[in-house]
């Protein structure tokens, strides 16, 4: 890994800037996750009180930035043996790596959503993301993962997305019974 000095604020300014150009997605992602790779290449980009899991508990989340254009940068950190079940998260999304490593499922929805909070998913393909790797959220594409840490210490990650996650209404899903249950972000650790 190239430790690269590539600042937060340079990140937000080089997005912003992505964000205000026509909407490409493909471009978005393209310039985007260059951004963002340097960012996670970049061990002082983020400080300490932002790598480590909140209070007593095994997960911590921290906002970085968020700003009028939509954008939102979050710090993430999975203690060991962390574990997300499937959901989802009706905005465009990056997830960056910035140390150990997280394993990520992601599934693709199967049934033809006839039926109101009943959905059917299936496994499609499960990847260990590293340090420097990035993974792309693509809206009713490819954006339902399941998040497990299987290591023996705290993963963290950079979350960038192009809506705040406060009070936007996402699904969670229930491999069982099929169940969707419905449930928005209400703060972060840090605010
Ligand atoms: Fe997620």
């Amino acid at each position: 890994m190239t430790v690269l000095k590539y600042s937060l604020d340079e990140f937000v300014h080089d997005m912003s800037d992505l964000m205000e150009g026509p909407a490409d997605q493909e471009k978005l992602f393209d310039k985007g996750s260059s951004y963002l790779e340097r960012l996670i290449n970049s061990p002082d980009a983020i400080p300490d009180e932002f790598r480590n899991p909140s209070g007593n508990s095994n997960h911590g989340s921290y906002l970085l930035h968020y700003g009028d254009n939509g954008l939102l940068v979050t710090a993430v950190v999975w203690g060991a043996g962390d574990h997300l079940g499937p959901h989802d998260h009706r905005t465009w999304g990056m997830i960056g790596v910035m140390d150990n490593a997280i394993t990520e499922t992601r599934y693709r929805r199967v049934d033809d959503r006839d039926r109101d909070g009943f959905a059917i998913l299936e496994k499609d393909r499960v990847t260990v993301v590293k340090p420097g790797d990035i993974s792309l959220l693509i809206p009713e594409v490819d954006e339902i993962h399941q998040m497990d840490n299987h290591t023996d210490r705290s993963t963290v990650e950079i979350h960038v997305y192009g809506h705040d996650l406060r009070g936007l209404e996402r699904s969670k899903f229930d491999l069982e019974t099929g169940k969707i249950s419905h449930f928005a972000t209400k703060k972060f650790n840090n605010c």
